[in-house]
């Protein structure tokens, strides 16, 4: 049984993800490369609700004809599938030009090429109606740390997100910037490796109000970091502004399997916030559900597409189960012993000072640290009625 993806749950994958023709460094490509266009109508045939892409994908790299050409085309067929294009992002890494980055390159000519390719694609996002504008800057930082003025590079960094976002402002779009962590590859260590650092690096930047995130599930996980928590800090930082969703086996290069494929636990809770949002803010994300992956190599055309759709299928299936698990009435019972709705109560309450404490001898002097000790915080049941409710054994 799979179950039926609606517009309503704004599936959308990225062109190069389904269209990846499977050629890696260790070997040729072992399918043939899929028409773009005809990508978009296969996207709406299996139930997709929008489509990404970057430049590159649609048209080949410094070919204004093919570019004018392709712009019409892919209008033509978003006229003639009704899917959104949701988001738009600018290939950066795969020139020779870019090899040590567009925006932290040491190279200024560059870094000054680097921002017009940008912005040339930011009219073009404006003129096909994305809100969103991705930056993965994969190229942006080094294998050797003498290579770069580390400082300078934020700076660079900084100037160059500042200056496209002052831009999207100037010319009064409806858009925003998602950078994109990711600790490594291809850099040996890449500039903003993680949600943290990015959300950092956001804080300092004069136009940071329309500058969020993208978070992509193996990205952390190869950081050894939890992607649910991650999604949580940028919610609780009002900047999830889109989710790259995939699956990955831990630490070891960028598998982009499909989601849930990998660390399935995991993606049940990333669902699960995603759908049901937080205990004390319920309420679900409303952003696009975004599939960043790769049909593996093995795969021909039918498992090409028979691996978008299992994207789908995963995130649906979790939904049914993320949706069962908050409605039990045991599950219910089970978070309120474990006090998972405690820690939305202010420690200081409301009306009360720090000196209310100080001078609060039940909250310290006569507080029984010993019978606190002992508490039974039931973590471990609560997870086994998640975990029975993720394989099915619990309706
Ligand atoms: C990767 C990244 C990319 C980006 C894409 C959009 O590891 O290669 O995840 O797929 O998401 O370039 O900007
Ligand atoms: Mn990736
Ligand atoms: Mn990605």
């Amino acid at each position: 049984m799979t179950l039926t993806p609606t517009p309503e749950d704004k599936f959308c994958f990225g062109l190069w993800t389904v269209g990846w023709n499977a050629q890696d460094q260790f070997g040729k490509a072992t399918r043939p490369n899929l028409d773009p266009i005809e990508e978009v109508r296969k996207l709406k045939e299996i139930g997709a609700w929008g489509f990404t892409f970057h430049d590159n994908d649609l048209f080949p790299f410094g070919d204004r004809a093919a570019r004018e050409e392709m712009i019409g085309k892919l209008k033509d067929a978003i006229a003639e599938t009704g899917l959104v294009c949701e988001m738009v992002t600018t290939n950066t890494f795969s020139e020779p030009i870019f090899k040590d980055g567009a925006f932290t390159s040491n190279d200024r000519g560059v870094r000054r090429y680097g921002l017009r390719k940008v912005i040339e694609n930011i009219d073009l996002a404006a003129e096909l109606g994305a809100k969103t504008f991705v930056m993965w800057g994969g190229r942006e930082g080094s294998e050797y740390d003498c290579a770069k003025d580390l400082y300078a590079a934020h700076e660079r960094y900084a100037e160059g997100i500042d200056t496209v976002a002052g831009y999207i402002k100037s010319k009064g779009y409806d858009m925003r910037i998602a950078l994109e962590p990711k600790p490594n590859e291809p850099r040996g260590n890449i500039f903003l490796p993680t949600i943290g650092h990015a959300l950092a690096f956001i804080e300092k930047l004069e136009n940071g109000d329309i500058v969020g995130l993208n978070p992509e599930t193996g990205h952390e996980q190869m950081a050894t970091l939890n992607y649910t928590h991650g999604l949580a800090q940028a919610l609780w930082a009002d900047k999830l502004f889109h989710i790259d969703l995939n699956g990955q086996h831990g630490p070891m290069y960028d598998q982009d399997l499909v989601f849930g494929h990998g660390d399935l636990i995991s993606a049940f809770f990333t669902v699960d916030l995603l759908e049901n949002g937080f205990p004390s803010r319920p309420g679900a994300y409303t952003g696009a559900r975004h599939f960043d992956y790769k049909p593996s190599r093995t795969e021909h055309e039918e498992g090409q597409w028979d691996s978008a759709k299992a994207n789908m299928d995963m995130y649906l299936m979790l939904k049914e189960r993320a949706l069962a698990f908050r409605a039990d009435p045991e599950v219910q019972e089970a978070l309120a012993y474990s006090g998972v709705d405690e820690l939305a109560k202010p420690t200081i309450a409301e009306g009360e000072s720090l000196e209310d404490v100080l001078a609060d001898r039940s909250a310290y002097e006569e507080f029984d640290a010993e019978k606190a000790g002992e508490r039974n915080y039931g973590f471990v049941r609560l997870q086994q009625l998640a975990m029975q409710h993720l394989l099915g054994f619990k309706a």
